[in-house]
């Protein structure tokens, strides 16, 4: 499958086939231990489940061959994947990272991350002279950027972010559970590393926790990476793995048609009356709308937020009053998610009061822009 498409290649799992049975889905493996060969090795490369397990190879390897990377791991979660990233450094090493992120990392960075000794600046990664003006040269170790970014979808442009990186001698980690695989490739733009939450639209149907590392080279960092996942017992499930691997195997299908009914579902309310504002990177009035368009290709994601016209008292009773939508957090599903930001974030919040995430699936999009206009007009 060497030079097949993307399409192809999760449609088919990269072409995987038994040897022995000739089945066409790879086969789930739930055993924690393996034989040691009779001269005392371990020839076919597995002794015990917490540091790989052979169901991980197949999702591991189409995400490599997606991300045009050099290798990849999987993990219990999107966060494990990324507190590894960060527990890879020393501490000491500084580190930049934006200001507006998924909420759970940036409090462990400003908690767990800053106890355990590392030095994180949060900038406006939305601006590429903030992140230039950020970087310590010889002292930042990574810059840590997510485009497009919760819950507002600023954008970061990732190659100007890697020459930042490069310039100042550190490593550029790219936060693409948004973005996906299918619409920016993060190492084609100069990033080290890519993130992604698979819970969301690797796995795609809700039912799977999930994280995953890209990496652009296999390097004494990726070593550490490895090291610490087995030592910390940061390891998917056996089951999880196989479900990944079914759900990637759809994963254009579902992400053309986020990305098409989120476009249409921006542009019907960007000037609605009672929306004061529609914050989705595929709208030209998008302040990443330019950078977007360069280095996405096939789409703007399926995210976006609206900025309800009465505040947050009708933000909140525009989310109570929908019926297709479903009132929850996460992202990436084949059914559309609402959520009021600020409540599900808490204390400390940066999203404005007045913002409901829309996370859009899978579903007919007539139904989900009707829903969204009764609700508005009942919550009014
Ligand atoms: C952009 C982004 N990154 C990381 C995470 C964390 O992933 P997980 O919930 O799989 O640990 C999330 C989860 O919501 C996310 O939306």
């Amino acid at each position: 499958m060497e030079s097949h498409r993307s399409a192809t290649m999760t449609a088919q799992a990269l072409g995987w086939i038994d040897e022995q049975t000739k089945a066409l889905v790879p086969p789930l493996h739930p055993a924690t231990t393996f034989i040691r060969d009779a001269d005392n090795q371990y020839r076919a490369g597995y002794s015990y489940g917490r540091p790989t397990n052979p169901t991980f190879v197949p999702p591991e390897a189409l995400l490599t061959r997606l991300e045009d990377g050099a290798a990849c791991l999987t993990f219990a979660s999107g966060m494990a994947a990324a507190t590894t990233v960060f527990l890879a450094l020393r501490p000491g090493d500084h580190i930049v990272a934006p200001q507006v992120m998924y909420w759970g990392l940036r409090n462990w960075l400003k908690s767990a991350a800053a106890e355990w000794g590392l030095v994180v600046d949060f900038v406006d990664a939305s601006t590429t002279d903030a992140l230039a003006s950020a970087v310590k040269p010889g002292r930042t170790k990574l810059i840590w950027v997510e485009s497009p970014a919760n819950p507002t979808w600023l954008i970061t442009d990732i190659a100007a972010a890697a020459e930042i990186a490069r310039g100042a001698g550190a490593r550029l980690a790219v936060d693409s559970t948004v973005a996906t695989p299918l619409l920016t490739r993060p190492i084609a733009l100069g990033a080290d590393i890519v993130m992604h939450s698979a819970t969301k639209y690797l796995n795609g149907h809700s039912d799977v926790v999930a994280g995953a590392l890209v990496a652009a080279r296999h390097d004494e960092l990726w070593e550490r990476i490895a090291a610490i996942r087995t030592g910390n017992g940061a390891i998917l499930g056996s089951f999880e793995a196989w479900l990944l691997l079914r759900g990637m195997r759809t994963l254009h299908l579902r992400v053309e048609r986020c990305c098409r009914t989120a476009q249409s579902i921006a542009e019907h309310f960007v000037d609605h009356r009672r929306v004061a504002a529609v914050l989705y990177p595929g709208l030209p009035g998008h302040p990443g709308h330019a950078v977007a368009a360069r280095q996405m290709f096939g789409g703007f994601g399926g995210m976006l937020s609206i900025r309800v016209a009465g505040g947050e008292r009708a933000a909140i009773a525009t989310a109570a009053q929908v019926t297709v939508w479903k009132r929850a957090t996460s992202l990436g599903g084949v059914e559309s998610l609402i959520e009021h930001r600020a409540s599900i974030e808490g204390p400390g919040s940066a999203a404005p009061g007045d913002l409901l995430r829309l996370s859009v699936g899978i579903e007919d999009a007539g139904d989900l822009i009707g829903d969204l206009e009764q609700a508005l007009a009942a919550a009014g």
